[in-house]
């Protein structure tokens, strides 16, 4: 009997090597199936609705002292159930539902070493991440190899891994034919159904990359300058890797996988934070009929911050950013950001802006010097706090940033926890942050909502001086689907006068109603309201509709949409029954229908639209606007025309 046992052994541990095991979704859609190879390999298929999505998928790391891609056995799996629905602090939805089956497998590496892997199925899509459970003094990674499989090729929206601050236009191509691209990637499948790839919670390691080959998507972390990806010491944990498999585009927007994965927030009190809109001394800068350093042309002086102040006071905007306030902008070289420039009176101002009720958005502009930064960041985030200021834009020009150890990609896991550090400092003095030239969003506000918003787009400012001429209309058609699935962005939509005086040639490919439109359909809970005051005066009319957008939300609906082609969001203002609509078009002019029926039954509401003109077109006539108001219900179905580079903003107001 002994011996039978021991002849068997092998067998009965090979069997069990490869045996699969597997966790499905809450509603039975979606199933992640875990299996080590014939060569100890972890991988892991998906199926949903019975159709397999992703096939032997590997996983695993190559670290500085071992190959951790094959040589495992399966130790234990553990699975349990998570049903829970959390209030946002501010975001596109009050409440959020987190709904998953997780498995969690221990896996034993023939050099000894435990590695954990935790995949989590929602309705909508699946995650994994990686744990590393033993007590280590260092593990130094040098790859991680994880791979997405398709079953079938799927075409993909991407920027290139290299773009500088992700300041790129989005393309679409074939997956074979994607060059290696920054994450997220969202992914238009053969089947007419979607996916959008990313990671949640990036704390303390690289942000990812994805290499291509074929119908294969794998991961290349942005790597120091030496050539290791990631410096760890055990135990810890991987971001999340997620992927939302959507049937259609509202169900794909829908997904709130990645705030679900990251941690509860750690600001015990919050109401600090406040989303608003707020206006700048910037535009003109970025027009150069205003200057960041001191001069004739100054922008940011103690005259014409208080112009600002007084116009956002009398028209309802929560807060004006002044750029150049501060000693440096002459070299970039040393920006000192506790000393104004002599026509900045920083007392006064901020008696001023207190007397308004307005708020003062503080600019840090490290020029990429993140150590120099970081070292003073009590002092200078006390120094604004004194002041009353308690937002700040931060911003990192340059593509490498100098981080406290030496110069490094700010997309590294150096620039990672430089960022992070500057979140938990700031929610110390209650300040919040825009964070400009960041890493990629990846759902972090959750657990520090003070980090409000980021740029990490190609904005509004390539409008300005883009050498090619500007974004073409598609942009805002692609970005809803594509970086704004990452988090809340700073585009700085609301141009109202299209003129370029120093780059005649580059301009806004947009009408007066799409650059309303842009205030819903880009999601920011910090909404910059970006052009001149003496602009916005030109159209009071229009102007109106900035006055009453809101930038937080109850809940928030994509209405109708092809990415590249057109969006129509809705979204329900937190706090009241009232509803805005943004649409936007492309280079092509479109009627779109709008269905009433997300509003409540048997409500009345007083609708405004601001839509564009019967002649408006954003090359011959992109001012020609229609303004009209009418009663609707939910019985109601609209019919728009959006013109060329186009769009709508609509206002309904429960009555
Ligand atoms: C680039 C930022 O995106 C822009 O908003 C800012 O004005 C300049 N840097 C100067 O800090």
């Amino acid at each position: 009997m002994k011996q039978i046992i021991i002849l068997l052994l092998p067998f009965l541990f090979t069997a069990c090597m490869h045996k699969a095991t597997d966790v499905t979704s809450p509603d039975g859609s979606t199933q992640v199936i875990f299996r080590l190879n014939e060569k100890g390999t972890p991988t892991y298929d998906v199926i949903k609705d019975g159709k397999a999505v992703l096939c032997a998928c590997p996983m695993g790391f190559i670290l500085q002292d071992g190959d951790l891609t094959e040589g495992f056995e399966l130790n234990r799996t553990k699975k349990r159930s998570h049903d829970e629905t959390w209030e946002t602090v501010w975001g596109e939805e009050r409440l959020i539902r987190n709904h998953y089956k997780e498995l969690q497998v221990r896996l034993r590496h023939a050099s000894g070493r435990k590695m954990d892997i935790c995949f989590r199925v929602f309705d909508d899509g699946f995650a994994f991440r990686y744990l590393f459970p033993e007590k280590s003094d260092s593990i130094v990674i040098m790859r991680e190899v994880t791979a997405y499989n398709f079953a079938q090729e799927p075409m993909v929206w991407s920027i290139p891994w290299r773009t500088e601050y992700y300041e790129a236009l989005w393309a679409k191509t074939p997956m074979s034919a994607t060059d290696t691209a920054c994450s997220p990637i969202t992914l238009e499948m053969a089947d007419g159904t979607y996916a959008f790839m990313h990671e949640a919670a990036l704390t303390d390691y690289p942000a990812q990359n994805f290499v291509f080959d074929g119908q294969e998507a794998s991961t290349m972390l942005t790597p120091w300058q030496n050539g290791v990806a990631a410096y760890e010491v055990g135990p810890f944990a991987t971001p999340w890797r997620f992927v939302i498999l959507a049937d259609n585009l509202p169900e794909l927007m829908a997904s709130r996988i990645m705030l679900n994965l990251n941690e509860p927030c750690k600001i015990e009190d919050t109401s600090w934070i406040k989303p608003m809109k707020f206006i700048g001394i910037w535009w003109g800068m970025h027009l150069q009929t205003m200057t960041w350093h001191a001069g004739p042309q100054h922008g940011a002086t103690t005259e014409n911050m208080k112009h600002y102040l007084q116009f956002a006071a009398d028209n309802g905007i929560g807060g004006v950013l002044a750029e150049g306030w501060n000693l440096g902008w002459e070299t970039w070289e040393h920006f000192d950001f506790t000393t104004p420039y002599p026509d900045w009176n920083m007392d006064e101002l901020s008696r001023f802006a207190d007397s308004l009720g307005v708020q003062i958005v503080g600019h840090n502009e490290t020029g990429g010097n993140a150590a120099d930064y970081e070292k003073e960041l009590d002092t200078i985030y006390r120094y604004h706090a004194k002041h009353g200021i308690h937002v700040i834009k931060t911003g990192y020009v340059s593509p490498i940033i100098r981080t406290i150890d030496g110069l490094q990609y700010n997309r590294s896991q150096a620039g990672v926890r430089h960022y992070r550090k500057v979140i938990e400092t700031a929610a110390k003095y209650h300040i919040c942050i825009d964070n400009h030239e960041p890493v990629m969003p990846t759902g972090l506000q959750r657990t520090y909502p003070n980090l409000l918003t980021q740029e990490g787009v190609r904005g509004q400012e390539w409008n300005a001086w883009g050498t090619d001429g500007g974004s073409p209309c598609e942009h805002v058609t692609v970005l809803p689907f594509t970086r704004v699935m990452a988090g809340p962005v700073d585009y700085t939509p609301g141009v109202f006068n299209f003129a370029n005086p120093v780059h005649p040639n580059t301009r806004v490919h947009a009408t007066l109603a799409n650059q309303l439109a842009l205030f819903v359909v880009l999601y920011s809970p910090l909404q910059m309201a970006c052009d001149l005051p003496e602009n916005y005066a030109l159209y009071p009319d229009m102007f109106a509709f900035i006055q009453h957008v809101p930038c937080d939300w109850e809940q928030s609906l994509l209405l109708d949409g092809k990415i590249g082609d057109y969006v129509v969001m809705a979204r329900q203002e937190r706090g009241t029954e009232d509803w805005f609509v943004g649409a936007v078009t492309d280079e092509n002019s479109r009627d779109i229908t709008l269905p009433l029926d997300f509003l409540k039954a048997d409500a009345n509401y007083e609708m405004t639209v601001y839509a564009d003109g019967e002649d408006a077109d954003w090359q011959t006539a992109p001012y020609s606007t229609k303004i009209y108001t009418r009663t609707v219900s939910a019985l109601d179905t609209l019919t728009m025309y959006l013109a060329s580079g186009g769009g709508c903003a609509i206002y309904m107001k429960r009555l």
